[in-house]
């Protein structure tokens, strides 16, 4: 298939990258804001602005998939640049599946669990009530109603709403990583620093390892002609809540394990408005229905995998 993955030289994009080019014809796009990497091998690139609505058109109307990760991503990054991450994350999206509309292109997409605000139901699934918080929260939730109606009648639009990614990979020696709090925390362990729990620490989230949000990327575009013409929405996720507490503590024995000298420093929370709830549990069943999903990783594999990353 030709598949364009926009965003492709981040997190996310240059893994995906690396596990589908020798299957696929990949191009991708990327305008280097946020790049942990200049090229891959193997892979057409273009150094382009996704907001560049005539040149996307031209590229992708040749395409069999388009894969958008390009985005201004993560809570911190958007509320610093609010008006770039609607620029980005809402209008160069819309514009993005007005172009799937045109020429029946089918579309993956990430929204983020960001869009609900703070849950008001546990277990989470895709109907749960989105009432985004924060700039990042509204630039997915309009851009996931904008799919939602472009995409009726003309094309799959399989959006992902992603829990808390973890892990690391490497591409031509070097670490790829974003730093969320369980890879900032085995960064800060290997250095010999304390961990910083914010407290109460009971507070917990679910967290997915890269390999396995990746894999449920290939499974759907491994099925993507199994899918109507119509936006669906799945939850990716773990399934498994975990405490902060615990996380720490996993942490903490690993690095022990290894000789390195950290330890868990419970701390006043600066975070004023921080979900608290001590079980984020998140329902999982349609995308286990739909795709067979099932992460290879548990909380505790996870993160001795990331200690023995050899690079
Ligand atoms: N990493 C996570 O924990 C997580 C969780 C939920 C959802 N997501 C979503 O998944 C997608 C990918 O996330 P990621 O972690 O790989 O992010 P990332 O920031 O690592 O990668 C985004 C890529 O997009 C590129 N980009 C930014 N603006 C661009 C523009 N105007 N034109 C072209 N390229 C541009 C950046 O240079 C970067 O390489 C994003 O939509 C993000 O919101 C990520």
């Amino acid at each position: 298939m030709k598949i364009l993955i926009t965003g492709i030289l981040g997190y996310i994009g240059s893994r995906l990258a690396i596990l589908t080019r020798d299957k696929h014809e990949i191009t991708g796009i990327d305008n280097g804001y946020a790049a942990q990497i200049s090229k891959i091998d193997g892979i057409d690139l273009y150094n382009l602005d996704i907001r560049d609505h005539k040149k996307i058109e031209s590229i992708a109307s040749k395409l069999d998939l388009i894969v958008h990760l390009a985005a201004i991503s993560g809570v911190d990054t958007c509320k610093k640049n609010p008006l770039l991450a609607h620029d980005v994350n809402t209008l160069a999206t819309i514009n993005l599946a007005w172009i799937c509309r045109q020429n029946q292109i089918p579309l993956i997409f990430p929204t983020s669990m960001a869009m609900l605000g703070d849950p008001v139901k546990f277990p989470i699934d895709e109907k749960h009530p989105r009432k985004p918080k924060n700039i990042y929260g509204y630039t997915k939730y309009i851009a996931e109603q904008n799919i939602n109606l472009y995409a009726q009648n003309s094309f799959p639009a399989i959006m992902f709403m992603t829990s808390n990614i973890y892990g690391h990979h490497i591409i031509d020696g070097k670490l790829i990583l974003k730093n969320t709090v369980i890879n900032k925390f085995i960064g800060l362990a290997k250095n010999g620093k304390p961990l910083t729990v914010y407290s109460p620490g009971t507070q917990a989230r679910d967290f997915l390892h890269l390999e396995d949000t990746v894999r449920a990327y290939i499974d759907v575009i491994n099925k993507i002609n199994e899918f109507k013409n119509e936006a669906l929405t799945m939850t990716l996720a773990s399934g498994k809540s975990t405490q902060m507490n615990d996380i720490a503590e996993i942490i903490f024995n690993e690095a022990q394990k290894r000789g390195y000298k950290t330890k868990i420093n419970l701390i006043k929370n600066p975070r004023n408005n921080e979900t608290l709830t001590d079980n984020f549990k998140i329902n999982i069943s349609k995308i286990e229905e739909l795709i067979n999903f099932k992460p290879m990783f548990t909380i505790q594999s996870g993160i001795k995998e990331i200690f023995d990353l050899k690079y």
